[in-house]
């Protein structure tokens, strides 16, 4: 990696200085911080971030807008109800501010790295007090100090491809899991999609500082890591030395402990079997892969510039199996795409048909400023995708019905995530294949891997008992 990609160690001690000097100005007495949440894990990563230096600067975190001294919203800008959700309870702190005049309001994230939101939010929101893009992150306790000693709203919109800190305070708040942030933005500029506007170009951590805090992590106690990124398998493309995702995960795999290792969000274009080679061979990766295929159609995909055929597709999926004949597949889906036909949303309904994903995530095409997209004709009605839309779901809820009435009576290793009280079914595991199933156990055995039996199986939900 370049040099000058990194935020250099002078920047971050002037960011630690800034929060010494947060903490003295605030005084001794008890404050309160929340931070609340839209949007990707890659947001909830950047959000443990924000809770680690709100700790740093000397507050305690809550959960409660009318306790908090001070508010961040990290928001997310993927599409327009993301947005008109961040708006709507932005507007409603306008409450809370009135009884609590001296609370500090801030925005953050992506939604904030487009001009337009941030002139909006200058003009018609009048108590929010600062506003920070992505690229602005890691300089938030220079902008909170700036906030509470000047008597100006902050607004700090820098355009940038984006750069890399280590470095700066996390804290996460269940310690068996942790999200852990690879590499950055996104290159590939899909022509409906606002993340490369918003999140810069692609950018890979040295592994080296990856290793050293997964290591950590695992030495504090988590046992299933997550590793992040828009396109997570494009990992090392820009670092000058020789390494890729799959060299990646062996080299993480090879660190000491029972732990599991997920990543997401893999796009197609990068998924070689070379990866599925790697996955079936590291005992430690989970047999799972978010591989989002947007549209069946060979017509949409090439609108869509996703760089691959729905063929393509089907054969990267067989070629997964072959390696790892237990692995499940989840995908994200695009109905409604600007000029889909009623045949091009059949060829969506027959590869979820072909495939068999255990789960998939599906959207509504929402138009977004400045993408290719939006300047394409778009004749179909609302009504017409909701009524696409629907019928994905019942396509899709009768294949997860088939794959839950499989999983019936079968015993599976999973990891006990959190206990979440009552008598019955109170601690929430996760197998392998990332679904949830609810046991019946003392608090001791979270962070345990253990077998159950799957006694209680829906396409929602699974309960079960603990064998050993
Ligand atoms: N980097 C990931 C996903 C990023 S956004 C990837 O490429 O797979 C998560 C999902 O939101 C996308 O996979 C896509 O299905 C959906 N999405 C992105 N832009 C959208 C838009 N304009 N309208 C509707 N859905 C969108
Ligand atoms: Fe968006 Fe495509 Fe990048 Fe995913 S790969 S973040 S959908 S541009
Ligand atoms: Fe949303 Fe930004 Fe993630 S736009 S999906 S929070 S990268």
């Amino acid at each position: 990696m370049k040099e000058d990609k990194l935020v250099s160690q002078e920047e971050i001690l002037l960011q630690k200085e800034y929060m010494q000097k947060v903490k003295s100005r605030k005084g001794d007495g008890t404050q309160y911080a929340f931070v609340d949440t839209y949007g990707c894990q890659q947001n909830e990563a950047d959000s443990e971030i924000l809770r680690g230096m709100l700790i740093e600067m000397g507050y305690t975190l809550t959960k409660s807008e009318e306790e908090a001294d001070v508010i961040v919203i990290n928001t997310c800008a993927v599409r327009e109800h993301a947005e008109m959700r961040v708006l709507g309870n932005v507007g409603q702190l306008v409450h809370t501010k009135d009884k609590k005049p001296n609370q500090i309001i801030a925005i953050c994230g992506c939604m904030v790295q487009q001009g337009h939101m941030v002139e909006k939010i200058k003009k018609s929101y009048h108590h929010v007090n600062l506003v920070f893009g992505t690229h602005a992150l890691y300089r938030f306790p220079e902008l909170l100090f700036r906030v509470m000693t000047g008597k100006k709203r902050v607004f700090e919109l820098i355009d940038s491809d984006g750069r890399i800190f280590e470095d700066m305070p996390v804290y996460r708040e269940n310690s068996t899991k942790a999200w852990v942030s690879i590499m950055y933005g996104c290159n590939n500029f899909c022509s409906y999609c606002i993340v490369p506007y918003v999140r810069g170009r692609e950018r890979s951590r040295r592994p080296e500082m990856i290793i050293s805090e997964i290591t950590k992590l695992i030495e504090n106690g988590a046992r299933d890591v997550t590793l992040l990124g828009q396109n997570v398998n494009s990992y090392g493309k820009d670092l000058d030395e020789n390494i890729d995702f799959a060299e990646l995960l062996e080299r993480i795999n090879a660190i000491p402990g029972e732990f599991k290792i997920r990543f997401m969000t893999s796009h197609p274009k990068d998924a070689t079997e070379r990866l599925f080679k790697t996955m079936a061979k590291c005992e430690k990766v989970a047999h799972h892969i978010h591989l989002p295929f947007q549209s069946g159609s060979n017509r949409i995909l090439k609108l869509m510039n996703r760089g691959y055929t729905r063929e393509k597709y089907a054969e990267l999926i067989k070629c997964a199996r072959t390696y790892m004949p237990d692995i499940s597949f989840t995908s994200d889906v695009i109905v409604g795409f600007p000029g889909e036909s009623n045949e091009d949303f059949d060829e969506t309904i027959s590869l979820v048909e072909d495939i068999g994903f255990d789960a998939l995530f599906t959207f509504i095409y929402s138009k977004r400023k400045g993408t290719p997209a939006a300047e394409m004709e778009d004749p179909t009605t609302r009504e017409e995708k909701g009524q696409r839309f629907d019928r994905l779901l019942k396509v899709q809820s009768k294949i997860a019905e088939k794959y839950a009435e499989e999983l019936l009576g079968k015993t599976v290793r999973v990891l006990i995530e959190n206990d979440e009280g009552g008598d019955v079914y109170n601690l929430v595991a996760r197998t392998d294949t990332n679904r949830p199933i609810r046991l019946t156990g003392c608090s001791e055995l979270v962070g345990k891997f253990v077998n159950a039996k799957i006694e209680v199986c829906s396409k929602w939900s699974m309960e079960g008992r603990i064998v050993d």
